[in-house]
């Protein structure tokens, strides 16, 4: 409690001398936030001042169209080298992660789950889950795991890469939650599975919700997005059109069909 107060006094993220620093509502600071990102791989500016915020045990959709540069923003967050972030500045926890690598946000509690998933070949469920709390700091105990995605469970001793696409999108998720981490970011988790599955993986997340897990949330099936978030951001061309509650998304067709398509 100390501890969190202290921080609260020395915050001092997510703003520049004259800009009115990202808040969350209710005028705390928030969680999470993301400042006047722009980021380009190489002529290519494919995020153009890109700026939100989240709170603690927020689920947050970040949507668009095809093209319209969320992964990037995903990538940049959790500061791979591709995008190159040039401008804006990314807090996590009062950590400010665009001064770092992409190994210092991990540490410091950022896990991007990507499309392709990067289940590695040759190992077991299991190996891939302890492979992740090879070094410390460890998140969420095995066998807890299991608990929350029985499927692996009963599949620990199998390849990971024999599993189906849907169990290797639990694997993957799985995996981000092996490690301690403050900040889950899912690329397109239901992408190309059956709707059944899509089922069984919405309500892992919602349980994942349950304990607190502050989530961005990338899918193409933004109707299944919006039910599980709290907050959508649309982003269109690079940048954002849209920051409000989800609810507001699923009430408004027009904007849907203008910036989603659905
Ligand atoms: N590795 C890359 N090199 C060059 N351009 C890229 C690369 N990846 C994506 N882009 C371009 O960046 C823009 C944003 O892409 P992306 O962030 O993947 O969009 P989304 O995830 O919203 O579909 C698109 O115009 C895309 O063609
Ligand atoms: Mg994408």
């Amino acid at each position: 409690m100390t501890e969190t107060l202290l921080k609260d006094e020395i915050y001092q993220g997510g703003h520049a001398p004259g800009v009115e620093p990202v808040r969350g509502r209710g005028g705390a600071p928030a969680y999470f936030s993301a400042w006047d990102l722009h980021a380009y791989y190489g002529e290519s500016y494919v995020v153009q001042g890109v700026s939100f915020d989240i709170r603690e045990g927020e689920i947050l959709a970040l949507l668009g169209r095809n093209g319209a540069g969320k992964t990037s923003t995903l990538r940049s967050i959790a500061r791979l080298d591709a995008p190159n972030l040039t401008h804006g500045e990314i807090w996590l926890d009062h950590k400010p992660l665009h001064e770092m690598k992409a190994y210092q946000a991990s540490q410091n509690g950022v896990a991007l789950v990507p499309e392709d998933r990067r289940i590695i070949p040759g190992l077991t469920v299991q190996q891939n889950l302890q492979l992740a709390q090879i070094a410390p700091p460890h998140g969420w105990s095995v066998e807890r795991l299991y608990d929350l995605f029985p499927r692996l469970g009963e599949r620990k001793n199998q390849e990971g890469t024999t599993l189906s696409g849907g169990e290797q999108q639990m694997l993957a998720i799985a995996r981000a939650l092996a490690r301690d981490i403050k900040l889950l970011l899912l690329d397109e988790p239901y992408e190309g599975l059956a709707p059944v599955i899509v089922q069984e993986i919405e309500r892992t997340l919602e349980n994942v919700k349950q304990l607190g897990m502050t989530t961005i949330i990338v899918e193409q099936n933004a109707i299944a997005a919006l039910h599980l978030a709290d907050r959508a951001v649309i982003l269109d061309m690079g940048e954002v059109v849209f920051d409000g509650a989800a609810q507001e998304v699923l009430d408004n067709a027009e904007l849907r069909h203008e910036y989603l398509a659905v």
